[in-house]
């Protein structure tokens, strides 16, 4: 089956990049390589292209999507927190340029039948990585009432979430909860019958939305790769992040932030004791968001924002 993607915001994040012949690139989440293709067309003939994914369906696809430039890339199959050990491995110290394009594929929403979707009915297991251990089965089926209520309320920010936790409990007490649709079904009957119509987006939107972050312990890798990414690039290396909700999004301009901040001494102290030195220039001062257009021709961007900053 083609592997089904649209890159989102593909002029602003590859400008944003500045894509230079002959220089090194990562693309640490490849997808479809939408915005891959476009980087290894920038970078040829004597660039370098990284592409990692931890969805082995994503790296099967690139090794055919990218093979007119097979001489010029290297693909890893694995979680971008990774990216030190991989670079080691080339033999590079840091590259130009840092892509992540956060969440989900339209391929694994779609396509995948691991259970993203609450429009399907498919086993529920919302990994990217077929080889990590813990399935959204096991979150649903295992933890406790509280915790659960924690994750739909934490990664989902969800109103209802005690009490989608109580019915989810009442439920498997009954029966294990196996798919996708059970799931969706039972957090309907958990929300107040007035709630949905005052809703804009399917009442099981945010619970899927926590689980599929924490089975994937979304926030934490993009929290530690955004602690450690200054190091992977050059001077005037360019990193550009796609995120799609406002938890993302949170962390990587709290990390912007505090890569641009130099001095952090209290203001009284005559000279600077502390010795943090900016390393970082934010590119985008205001986050970047799709306009009408591209919203209209792929709905699946409408959430996106682009942040950008460049190495000192
Ligand atoms: C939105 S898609 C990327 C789409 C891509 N930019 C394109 O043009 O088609 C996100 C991809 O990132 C991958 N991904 C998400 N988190 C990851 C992580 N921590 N490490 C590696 N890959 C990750 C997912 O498996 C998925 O394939």
């Amino acid at each position: 089956m083609a592997y089904r993607h649209i890159p989102a915001m593909l002029n602003e994040a590859i400008q944003s990049l500045n894509c230079r012949p002959g220089k090194t690139y990562t693309d640490c989440t490849l997808g479809g390589s939408g915005h891959a293709k476009a980087i290894c067309e920038r970078i040829l003939p004597d660039g370098l292209f990284i592409g990692i994914d931890q969805d082995i369906d994503a790296i099967i696809n690139a090794q055919k999507a990218l093979q007119s430039y097979s001489s010029n890339i290297r693909l890893f199959h694995g979680n971008f927190i990774n990216l030190p050990q991989y670079l080691a491995q080339l033999k590079i110290d840091a590259v130009d340029g840092i892509l992540l394009d956060l969440g989900l594929s339209l391929h694994q929403l779609e396509n995948s039948g691991r259970g993203f979707s609450f429009n399907k009915d498919e086993p529920l297991d919302m990994r990217m990585d077929n080889q990590s251990a813990t399935t959204a089965d096991d979150l649903v089926n295992n933890l406790a009432e509280e915790e659960l209520r924690k994750v739909f309320k934490d990664y989902g920010e969800e109103r209802w979430s005690r009490q989608i936790a109580r019915k989810i409990v009442k439920n498997r007490a009954q029966k294990k909860i196996q798919t996708s649709k059970e799931l969706a079904q039972i957090v309907r009957k958990a929300i107040p019958r007035r709630a949905p119509s005052e809703r804009r987006i399917h009442p099981a939107t945010r619970v899927f939305m926590a689980l599929r972050i924490a089975v994937n312990k979304e926030l934490e890798v993009l929290n530690a790769f955004m602690a450690g990414v200054a190091d992977w690039l050059n001077p005037g290396g360019r990193l550009c992040v796609l995120s799609f909700h406002s938890l993302e999004d949170r962390i990587v301009k709290q990390h912007i932030k505090a890569m641009e901040k130099g001095c952090i001494c209290p203001p009284k102290l005559p000279e600077c004791a502390c010795g943090k030195k900016s390393v970082m220039r934010s590119l985008t001062k205001k986050v970047l968001r799709p306009g009408d257009k591209e919203i209209a021709v792929n709905p699946m961007a409408r959430s996106t924002r682009l942040r950008a900053a460049e190495k000192i």
